[in-house]
């Protein structure tokens, strides 16, 4: 074991009202954190997404990461015992505002990484993203593959994931990173350009928009439900060497046309799929070695056809009210 657990300890969840974050609270708030603290600026998270941890005791805190000042402030009110650091602006928003796609992964954890220098709290986890990977030089992807990121999104996640392994490595800080494949399940953002594939065709076909496909939809990406990164997370809490990452992802490659078929056969969709331009930065293929995170947990992953269909079942109960 490298550290404790969290259980009976006060835990820090950056973007804890976003879609993988919401899920961790609720996960750490079952397993008897002592405490759950959520800061989250609701850039893209929602309040909806931490009704029921609120209502268990969670404490929100409606602030951005990226002023010290405002970590300062909180880390000062509560004795922190350990971080999990998900706060990002989606992939998405670099295409807009690339510079703020940067800054957010980079000052956020920057700013975090210097209070636990300063001894505000123990031990971070904190979250990369596949997308520091850039598209395969080889497959599958382990944790050795070089960091060629395509975006200034993952630029920023492969900058702040750099930061921590400095920070331990020139002050012996206790943290680790995960690095999480691409995520489905309840809760992920269904609205504007920032929405998720998943959710966004959902909610087209709901509301009777024709869904899209960008390109020819040959890209592939290894799906992962949502509870089973938290799952693995909390698993490797105890385990994770300082200083070490570990992918979480699945074996279960599957391209983006496959991935629509799949959702337009599930809600019995008869209408027209509208092509859109491929985007240039999108990259091709994420197949990933999880090999690292089996060795180190006891890895249980859900069948995709299985959550997929739950994810579908959720968003239409959403959307119908
Ligand atoms: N979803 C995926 O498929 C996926 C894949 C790989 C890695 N990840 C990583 O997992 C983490 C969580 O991703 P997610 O999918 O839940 O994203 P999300 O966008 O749903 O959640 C991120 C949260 O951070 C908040 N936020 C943004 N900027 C902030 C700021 N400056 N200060 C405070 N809060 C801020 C947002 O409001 C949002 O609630 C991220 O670090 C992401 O890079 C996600």
């Amino acid at each position: 074991m490298f550290r404790d657990s969290y259980v009976g300890k006060v835990v820090l969840v950056t973007g804890g009202a976003g879609f993988i974050g919401s899920h961790l609270v609720d996960r750490l708030i079952a397993d008897g954190a002592k405490q759950v603290i959520i800061v989250d600026n609701l850039f893209i998270g929602s309040e909806d997404n931490i009704v029921d941890a609120v209502a268990k005791g969670a404490v929100f805190y409606n602030e951005d990461i990226e002023y010290k000042e405002s970590l300062e402030y909180i880390f000062d009110v509560h004795n922190v015992d350990v971080v999990f650091n998900l706060a990002t602006k989606a992939l998405n928003y670099s295409f807009v505002n690339p510079a703020n796609a940067f800054t957010t992964n980079v000052t956020g954890t920057v700013n975090l990484l210097e209070l636990q220098r300063k001894g505000k709290f123990k031990s971070l986890c904190h979250f990369s993203t596949s997308e520091v990977y850039g598209s395969a030089i080889y497959e599958p992807m382990d944790e050795a593959h070089p960091k060629v990121p395509t975006t200034t999104y993952a630029a920023g996640k492969a900058a702040a994931d750099l930061a921590v392994e400095s920070y331990v490595n020139m002050f012996n800080v206790d943290a680790f990173i995960v690095r999480p494949f691409n995520n489905y399940g309840p809760r992920q953002n269904h609205k504007g350009y920032l929405a998720g594939i998943i959710p966004i065709t959902a909610w087209r076909i709901h509301n009777d928009i024709a869904p899209e496909i960008h390109g020819e939809g040959n890209q592939s990406r290894d799906f992962i439900y949502v509870s089973d990164t938290v799952d693995a997370v909390v698993k490797l809490f105890t385990v994770m060497p300082v200083g070490e990452s570990v992918n979480i992802s699945t074996d279960n490659q599957c391209k983006v046309k496959d991935l629509l078929q799949k959702i337009l056969t599930h809600y019995n969709y008869q209408g027209e799929l509208v092509k859109k331009e491929a985007r240039g930065a999108d990259v091709l293929g994420h197949n990933a070695s999880n090999e690292k995170v089996k060795s180190l947990i006891e890895y249980n992953l859900t069948p995709f056809d299985v959550g997929l269909a739950n994810t579908l079942d959720w968003y239409q109960a959403k959307f119908s009210g």
